[in-house]
């Protein structure tokens, strides 16, 4: 319901029991509910005329984001000031970065201003691990991290879906594209697995990783599945989730040509009629409308796009609370 005024949520949230947040390959279902519960709650806050409660008041939280973003950027901003926490962004241009300081010199400086939370988005994968080994005191997100992991995208993925089928164990997830380059897909195969979804990926095996091609399992969750024909993976899906064509992959020759892609993996309606009904269509943004998304599916019924970008900030609010906040829980 949406007041005027601050009504107290009988909404107890828990602390997170880990200080950093740098992949979900080690969070179990229990951990993910969590977590997803908390954002259910803060989805409340979100709603209300008076977007602000303070939780976090008086913790100090950085950003860093030495790659473009709107929506991871902005939300967690977003997301810090509503919990009444103080935000900074940092951006690699105009930072002391480029004067040539080093990644660990600026967080060391960060540190020793006190700071509570340092959030970075990075293009070296393995950054926000290099950050949380050599950080005494302040807690680190990964908001990105080259072409490895990102977990709170997978998070704010989880909830979308959740909140639309309710528990997501054997549900089936189809995710189609850019696997290889793609931290998003990463990071979803893993919480997928976790809640015990059934996950297909589909696209041009050129962008499908070696192991996932070989069946070392080994190396990705079992509950994964490898389907090219987009036609077949599709079938009776529960949900449908589209990934970026990063066209600069083609002109190095690891992508058909895109009239090929959109030929062979767009998601269209014809497409989508072979998925469930009611399946949903997802895709993590920014998006190529026309290439790996049809305009009618991107903002027709099924797509849960703009709200996959609200939970986000509902996802991120659960996360900057549980990392920075005591071991009481909260009332809202
Ligand atoms: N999905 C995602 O990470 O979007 P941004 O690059 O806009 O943050």
């Amino acid at each position: 319901m949406t007041t005027g005024m601050a009504v107290p949520l009988k909404a107890k949230i828990s602390a997170m029991p880990r200080r950093h947040v740098l992949d979900l390959d080690d969070f179990s279902k229990a951990e993910i509910e969590s977590v997803l519960d908390s954002a259910d709650a803060m989805r409340e806050v979100l709603g209300r005329d008076i977007k602000k409660v303070p939780a976090l008041r008086g913790k100090v939280i950085l950003t860093i984001f030495l790659e473009a973003s709107t929506r991871t950027r902005v939300s967690f901003e977003q997301a810090g000031k509503m919990l009444s926490a103080d935000v900074i962004n940092i951006a690699g241009s105009g930072s002391s970065a480029e004067k040539g300081e080093s990644l660990l010199n600026t967080a060391l400086t960060l540190q020793a201003m006190h700071a509570d939370l340092i959030i970075i988005r990075s293009p070296q994968s393995g950054a926000p691990y290099f950050l949380a080994r050599n950080l005494d005191s302040v807690s680190v997100i990964n908001a990105g991290d080259g072409t490895h992991a990102h977990p709170t995208q997978a998070l704010l993925d989880l909830m979308t879906m959740r909140r639309h089928i309710g528990d997501l164990a054997g549900s089936k997830v189809v995710i189609i594209g850019d696997v290889l380059h793609s931290r998003v897909a990463r990071s979803d195969i893993y919480g997928l697995a976790a809640v015990g979804a059934n996950v297909v990926i589909s696209g041009p095996t050129t962008m499908i990783p070696l192991e996932m091609l070989r069946g070392r399992s080994e190396h990705f969750p079992a509950s994964v599945t490898i389907q090219p024909d987009l036609d077949k993976a599709i079938e009776d899906a529960d949900v449908v989730m589209a990934l970026r064509v990063q066209k600069e992959r083609a002109a190095i020759g690891m992508l058909p040509s895109m009239r090929e892609y959109t030929r062979r993996w767009q998601v269209t309606d014809a497409r989508l009629a072979r998925a469930k009904t009611g399946a949903l269509v997802m895709h993590p943004g920014p998006m190529n409308e026309g290439i790996e998304i049809s305009s009618s599916i991107a903002h027709g019924p099924a797509a849960q796009i703009e709200e996959q970008v609200t939970n986000g900030v509902a996802v991120r609010m659960a996360l900057l609370y549980q990392t920075l906040a005591g071991t009481g829980g909260v009332e809202l």
